[in-house]
């Protein structure tokens, strides 16, 4: 596992309509320990897919720097694994190819390969559905492989930007629980990006606020694993670090 700074980052955009610069993103500085899992939450517009697609090295940061483990990020590089609402998986590869295709790049010979897959498809409920095709699956399934496809590569930071996001409130609690489930047995660096105040607090250990660019506050979660909807959903400590949050977020 690894850590990610952030420092001092900033991005600006250039605007054709309104031919000027925009500053989508003017100073983040940020720190994730190796094995923490981050959620960032803020409105729309804020600048969140700014800075997870900067981390991803799909978008040059205008100022800052942005290290993992200590080495700057000047692209795109499998140590990071990605993670989109909407993210495309192979429609002629079978469930298993998709998800062993990672490995497949990084020259894992084909046995191998595909008890990778297995293992990890087995882990997030989808043994059962390795040998179909995406457009047989559910789109909660499909956003299940999409995830354990992130995984299979054993990136040393998982990026996620609103991965949950098009599924409905009943597969996105379940996803949210697989995810804090494989978290712990795998403990990956993630940084999760969400505009769900309960979706943050339930995932993380740390929930950082942002706002116009800005983080906002940093907001402790020193809540238990395994952590189930059953049980949170009635937990005062819960409900209460979600209202400080979501009070953050409001007057953003
Ligand atoms: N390619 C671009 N060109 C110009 N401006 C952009 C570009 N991408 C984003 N922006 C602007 O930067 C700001 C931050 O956008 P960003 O997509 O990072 O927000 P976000 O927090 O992810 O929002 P959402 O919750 O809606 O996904 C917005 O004002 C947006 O209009
Ligand atoms: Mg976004």
């Amino acid at each position: 596992m690894k850590s990610l700074v952030l420092k001092n980052l900033s991005k600006t955009y250039f605007d054709p309509y309104a031919g000027s610069q925009v500053t989508a993103i003017r100073d983040v500085s940020l720190a994730v320990q190796a094995g923490e899992f981050v959620s960032i939450v803020g409105p729309s517009g804020c600048g969140k897919t700014t800075i997870l697609n900067m981390v991803a090295g799909f978008l040059p940061a205008s100022g800052g720097e942005i290290l993992v483990d200590g080495k700057p990020v000047s692209g795109p590089g499998a140590d990071r694994g990605v993670v989109f609402q909407s993210f495309a998986l192979f429609p002629w590869k079978t469930v298993l190819d998709n998800v062993a295709f990672g490995p497949k790049m990084r020259g894992v010979g084909k046995g191998e390969r595909e008890r990778i897959a297995r293992e990890f498809l087995e882990l997030a409920g989808l043994a059962d559905a390795a040998d179909r095709y995406p457009n047989e699956l559910s789109g909660g399934m499909q956003q299940r492989v999409g995830v354990v496809r992130a995984l299979a590569n054993h990136p040393d930071v998982l990026l996620m930007d609103e991965p949950f996001a098009s599924v409905d409130a009943q597969t996105r609690m379940t996803l949210q629980e697989e995810l804090t489930r494989i978290w712990q047995e795998r403990r990956t660096t993630v940084l999760f990006i969400t505009h769900d105040v309960a979706e943050a607090v339930f995932l993380a250990n740390r929930v950082v606020v942002l706002s116009g660019g800005l983080v906002k506050c940093e907001i402790e979660v020193p809540l238990a694993h395994p952590r189930r909807w059953d049980a949170l959903v009635e937990d005062e400590d819960f409900k209460a670090l979600s209202t400080r949050v979501l009070q953050q977020v409001r007057a953003a």
